[in-house]
């Protein structure tokens, strides 16, 4: 059987937090956070993550034209879990009403989502799944602390949640790989949270050498678009469009060079939304079906690096609907209070 990609969808927290917005409480400006990144603004959720990961994955079941009872496993790629007991993906799986499935999360950092995606393929290839919920679903700004400049400014909130479904048509889920290499744990980490901090005074806050990250990221993720190619027997130039993990605009034009391709067969969002780790493709895809720039039959490479350090990518090529089946609506109420009003009062924690 292959796997196939037949629903999708995303939450994206409306509370909006602007460079300037940030600028009036870090030392920091809207020149530097966009000509050293690309983003202009990013989104911080008034609910918790696993509500926004059931809101993606409810419209990504509808999109599929199915019922949350039809989904066998429903794995949720995150690193900022609810709780650490239980998983994220139990949250969800009782939210959705989803009664006949699995549920668990995985954590790969920013490649959370191809990981996932991996195992659906796996689940799906070894014929114990059919129907398989993937979620990438992050709640970034209850980790950030406004006094760290250098990484206060990148990161986001949101959700993003594909249906990946057995199919006998030829189509779909083509190539995957995937890597690892755990020396670069330290280039980027998140400390005050796990048990190695209980009893310390170590604050919540994600660390990272930024210049090093950089590094690594532009490497293996423009190698990832090139063996993603050269595994599904794609010329580069065949490529249609490329998903990439939503970090820095200048990785993602890096690996656009590395590639030889056009502005256009490049995604890019990151000026919406920054860095929501292992929900930046999910999002990302969701958003590109919308726009209608997917068009039936293309070939994608969804590519992403991060914590770890990880890596994956993979040669997908879509079937011919490139339409929701049926859409619902997700309603979490309004914010209380703005974005920057919610990340004054959590920075509270950290004073
Ligand atoms: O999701 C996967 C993981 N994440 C990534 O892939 C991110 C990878 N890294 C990056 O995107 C970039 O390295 C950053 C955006 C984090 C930083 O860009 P950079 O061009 O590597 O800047 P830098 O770290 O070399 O910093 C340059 C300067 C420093 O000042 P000095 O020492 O040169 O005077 C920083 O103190 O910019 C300063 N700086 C800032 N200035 C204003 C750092 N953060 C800020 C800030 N506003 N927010």
């Amino acid at each position: 059987m292959n796997a196939t990609i037949t629903g999708w969808g995303r939450y994206t927290p409306q509370a909006v937090l602007t460079n300037d917005d940030l600028a009036t409480v870090v030392d920091t400006s809207d020149e530097w956070i966009t000509s050293r990144s690309g983003i202009k603004e990013r989104r911080i959720s008034h609910i918790v993550n696993s509500d926004m990961a059931t809101a993606a994955g409810r419209q990504a079941i509808a999109a599929a034209g199915l019922e949350p009872d039809d989904i066998d496993y429903i794995i949720v790629a995150t690193c900022t879990p609810d709780r650490q007991i239980p998983s994220t993906a139990c949250y969800v799986q009782t939210k959705l009403g989803a009664n006949n499935a699995a549920a668990a999360d995985i954590n790969a950092g920013c490649t959370g989502f191809i990981y996932a995606l991996s195992m659906a393929h796996g689940l799906i290839a070894a014929g114990t799944s059919s129907k398989v919920l993937i979620i990438g679903s992050e709640r970034l700004s209850t980790y950030l602390n406004l006094a760290e400049r250098s990484t206060a400014v990148l990161f986001g909130d949101g959700a993003g949640a594909v249906v990946v479904e057995a199919t006998d048509r030829d189509e779909g889920i083509r190539t995957m790989s995937l890597g690892s290499d755990g020396s670069g744990a330290e280039s980027l980490t998140a400390t005050g949270l796990g048990t190695n901090f209980i009893g310390t005074e170590a604050r919540l806050a994600i660390v990272m050498d930024g210049a090093e990250v950089f590094k690594n990221a532009v490497v293996r993720m423009g190698d990832g678009v090139v063996k993603a190619a050269e595994d599904a027997g794609w010329d580069l130039d065949e490529i249609d469009l490329v998903i990439p993990h939503q970090a820095n605009i200048r990785i993602i034009d890096a690996v656009r060079r590395r590639i030889g391709a056009s502005e256009d067969k490049i995604f890019a969002n990151i000026h919406k939304y920054g860095n929501t780790s292992a929900a930046t493709i999910p999002i990302g895809l969701s958003e590109a079906l919308e726009e209608g720039t997917i068009k039936p039959g293309a070939k994608l490479v969804l590519v992403a690096f991060g914590a770890g350090f990880t890596w994956g990518a993979s040669a997908i090529e879509w079937g011919d609907r490139v339409d929701p089946v049926s859409k619902v609506e997700v309603d979490y109420g309004e914010p209380d209070r703005t974005a920057l009003e919610m990340m004054i009062d959590r920075q509270r924690a950290f004073t």
